[in-house]
């Protein structure tokens, strides 16, 4: 893919009011697949930064402008960033991020053909240090209306289901926690039987030591 800044300088898109949410960028012309459109552009931050930055719409706490970059930095669209920053979600994307090789850039690019005019979006398939339920899911709702719209911004790989090793170690964390349970609940009246054990002897030495006392 040719990145260089004389093929990803061509104004290929513009912005405006996009009906899935707020500001869309859209495609200026016919866009051919495999076109690198543009860069998208912000300040480079950690994961721990990005937790301590208030949400860019303080209407929606869980709006965000973050691309995750596999060398662990975040780029931060709010600070510094260009028009890549508008694209809305989709999952069902016209476009997808490139890394380059370096893994410190990422380009938006074209997934196929794209028709002048079309809103370009690509899947945000954001990831959060957190379990997975279904209120977090709905705290990044999708509304692209792609009929295999998985209903959420949010990556849906880890779950059991799509990973099967992530499935092998539910199961095997679910079998050790039953095994536990059965041991406490084996081990329960030996330990009430210990416990009484224990309140009678003392009992018995507080009279002993009152006795001798008087
Ligand atoms: C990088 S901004 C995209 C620009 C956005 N339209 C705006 O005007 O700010 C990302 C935010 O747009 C919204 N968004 C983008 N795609 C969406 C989708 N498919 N469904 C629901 N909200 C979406 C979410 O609030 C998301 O956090
Ligand atoms: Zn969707």
């Amino acid at each position: 893919m040719d990145t260089s800044d004389s093929a990803t300088n061509k104004q290929w898109h513009y912005v405006a009011e996009s009906e899935l949410h707020g500001k869309g960028v859209f495609a200026r012309c016919f866009i051919p697949k495999g076109t690198p459109i543009m860069e998208y552009e912000g300040k480079r931050i950690s994961p721990q930064e990005a937790d301590e930055q208030p949400s860019a719409d303080p209407d929606n706490p869980y709006h965000t402008f973050f691309f995750s970059l596999s060398n662990g930095k975040i780029i931060d669209g709010a600070q510094q960033g260009n028009d890549a920053r508008w694209i809305n979600h989709s999952c069902e994307p016209n476009c997808e991020g490139h890394e380059n090789d370096a893994g410190d850039r990422v380009f938006i690019v074209a997934k196929r053909d794209i028709e002048a005019d079309e809103e370009l979006l690509y899947d945000y398939a954001l990831t959060i240090d957190e379990p997975l339920t279904e209120e977090l899911k709905k705290n990044y709702a999708c509304w692209c209306g792609a009929p295999n719209c998985r209903g959420t911004m949010l990556a849906l790989d880890e779950t059991p289901e799509s990973n099967p090793s992530s499935s092998l170690a539910s199961d095997m964390a679910r079998l050790v926690r039953a095994q536990v349970q059965a041991e406490i609940e084996r081990l329960q009246p030996y330990l009430r039987r210990e416990i009484k054990r224990e309140v009678r002897r003392n009992l018995r030495l507080q009279r002993q030591r009152r006795r001798s006392a008087r």
